[in-house]
């Protein structure tokens, strides 16, 4: 590691890359070392600023006035050159813009919605848990948390049944692009222009079923509330942000509990602990481990004054091991208070989706708390790289 750190701009500055293979595979130690030489360090390779304390973390989410969304989560900075794609119409805008399509979604994700779609996603945990339990060896990413959301997730959506194969690169593009025009980002965007096409066309009303979350964010056409390019985009970030996600927070769910036994013995005995447990493996592993704001002016951060439109990286993940925040954070503890964690966000682009993420790793818990006494790694879990998302690409289980 050693992290080398000069002074300037009156904060800490090195040329440490959080987007290199070394840093993506295990941040939380590059993390403490950074964070020893203050809340906010400049990241010289990139020319941006990067945040890790919780109470800074949640501060500069919750100011969207000087920390705007509106200049793109990524590092490309729309302020002063143009996106890859068109622009997230719900998480790139900065209120009262944002206000208007947050609505459109909330009320699509609403809990009566969520209710409705429970029962389905229940079915589809229970075959497929007692499908895996019966074989007892299994692969728990690339069998169950690849599986289960590519499942549930487009069937709720309204999605077409062919081409689903095209959601996973898709979610790939959107979270490597965030990020430099590193080899991750090149890998993605390799193949991309079909998957991009193919996306794009399932997005419209008349690929879509009529009964499903994709049609109840065209009603909103109907109701005067967006036009029909609107909807079609909200429908797009809908299958951005809601697959990937998941893989990786059931996934990283798996890894946790067979890591430690010992808290999968506290769920099973409590299986009330889920809701907690879920919140834990998000603060614990992180899930979106950061994003960038842009300034909208000069503004002064602990200290540090940062010019108007330049870009700042928020690392959900390092505040949540921020242990001016968390007890023994590096210890995964089901039963510890996780209020306020950052693994859905804070402020107002919270994770809008955030109950629908919750139901399906709820659902896939309570199927495996029900039926599987012990959960065992058998081979190494193999890590799957990405500029702004933690997940396993393997995760060998053996279940009895
Ligand atoms: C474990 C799974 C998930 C995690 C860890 C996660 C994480 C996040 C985070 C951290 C944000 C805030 C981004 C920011 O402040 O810039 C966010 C926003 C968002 N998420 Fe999720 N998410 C998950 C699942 C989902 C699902 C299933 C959906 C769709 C059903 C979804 C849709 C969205 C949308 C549309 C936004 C933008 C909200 C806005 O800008 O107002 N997410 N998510």
């Amino acid at each position: 590691m050693n992290i080398q750190i000069t002074s300037d701009k009156y904060c800490p500055v090195t040329d440490w890359d959080p987007f290199s293979d070394e840093a993506l595979a295990d941040p939380f130690s590059f993390y403490e070392e950074l964070r020893a030489h203050g809340p906010v360090v400049y990241l010289s390779r990139y020319a941006c600023w990067a945040v890790l304390d919780f109470l800074v973390i949640t501060d500069v989410l919750n100011n969207w006035q000087d920390y705007s969304s509106a200049d793109g989560v990524g590092l490309e900075n729309y302020h002063k050159e143009k996106g890859w794609r068109p622009k997230s119409i719900i998480l790139e805008v900065d209120p009262p813009d944002h206000d208007k399509t947050r609505r459109v979604l909330t009320r699509v994700l609403s809990r009566p919605a969520m209710e409705k779609m429970r029962r389905d996603f229940a079915i589809g945990a229970e075959k497929l848990v007692s499908e895996l339990v019966a074989r007892k060896t299994f692969d728990g990413v690339a069998d169950l948390a690849e599986v289960y959301p590519l499942k549930v997730f487009p069937d709720a959506v309204g999605l077409n049944k062919e081409g689903r194969e095209n959601l996973l690169p898709y979610g790939s593009l959107v979270f490597n692009a965030t990020c430099p025009h590193n080899q991750l980002f090149e890998n993605a965007f390799k193949e991309a222009e079909p998957i991009i096409e193919w996306i794009m066309s399932q997005c419209s009303r008349e690929a879509l079923t009529k009964d499903g979350l994709g049609a109840h964010i065209y009603a909103a056409v109907e109701q005067g509330v967006v036009n029909e390019d609107e909807a079609g985009m909200l429908v797009r970030s809908l299958l951005s942000a809601g697959v990937d996600t998941t893989v990786n927070g059931i996934g990283n769910a798996l890894h946790c509990f067979a890591k430690f036994p010992d808290q999968w013995q506290i769920l099973k005995n409590d299986p009330s602990l889920a809701r907690t447990a879920i919140d834990e493996v998000l603060r614990f592993e992180g899930g979106v481990m950061s994003f960038f704001r842009t300034t909208n002016k000069d503004v002064e951060l602990c200290g540090t004054t940062i010019p108007a439109h330049e870009k700042i990286l928020i690392l959900f993940s390092a505040g949540d091991r921020d242990p001016k925040k968390w007890q023994d954070p590096d210890k995964f503890d089901i039963t510890r208070n996780t209020k306020g964690h950052l693994g859905f966000g804070a402020g107002v682009h919270t994770c809008v989706g955030q109950m629908v993420a919750r139901l399906e790793m709820e659902l896939v818990l309570a199927e495996l708390v029900r039926q599987v006494d012990h959960i065992e790694i058998t081979a190494d879990p193999v890590r799957k790289l990405n500029n702004s998302l933690r997940g396993l690409a393997s995760l060998p289980l053996r279940v009895s």
